[in-house]
């Protein structure tokens, strides 16, 4: 969708300059599932949940519907994403005996994960899973 609507526009994929954190961060995590799930769809496409609304206004305002369109349809599928991680995520602290909430702000150490700062999509998170206790927590880290 995005590759024909750049044509569209006169641009091609790889155009523009784009930062590829989230595969830097598949690749951190490879040797851990678990961290993978915490830090790959709970953090950074849950970042993308939290940050397509703004740039859909953005968008929307300079009047290309048509983007803002595709960015409706990712951003609904990107909730999809995100539930699939907050599901493995929780099945593996499960699993090991882990408690999610403490795990998560380990990994994110760990890992030296990026700190999620808001405004959160609350409706999107929590349509993707997130439990209430973490979402105060997510807005705790953000106030502090
Ligand atoms: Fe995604």
């Amino acid at each position: 969708m995005l590759s024909r609507h750049l044509q569209n526009l006169g641009y091609a994929y790889g155009d523009f300059a784009a930062h590829d954190s989230m595969w830097e961060m598949a690749d951190k995590t490879k040797d851990d599932v678990l961290a993978r799930m915490a830090l790959v769809p709970r953090t950074l496409e849950a970042r993308g949940l939290d940050a397509t609304p703004a740039v859909r206004a953005k968008i929307a305002q300079a009047g290309d519907m048509a983007a803002a369109g595709i960015l409706d349809i990712i951003l609904r599928e990107e909730v999809g994403h995100v539930a699939i991680g907050n599901h493995w995520y929780n099945w593996i602290c499960d699993d090991r005996g882990l408690v999610p909430i403490a795990t998560f702000a380990m990994l994110v150490v760990k890992y030296s994960a990026p700190v999620l700062r808001g405004p959160f999509n609350l409706p999107a998170r929590r349509a993707a899973g997130f439990s209430e206790e973490e979402l105060l927590v997510l807005q705790g880290i953000n106030n502090t």
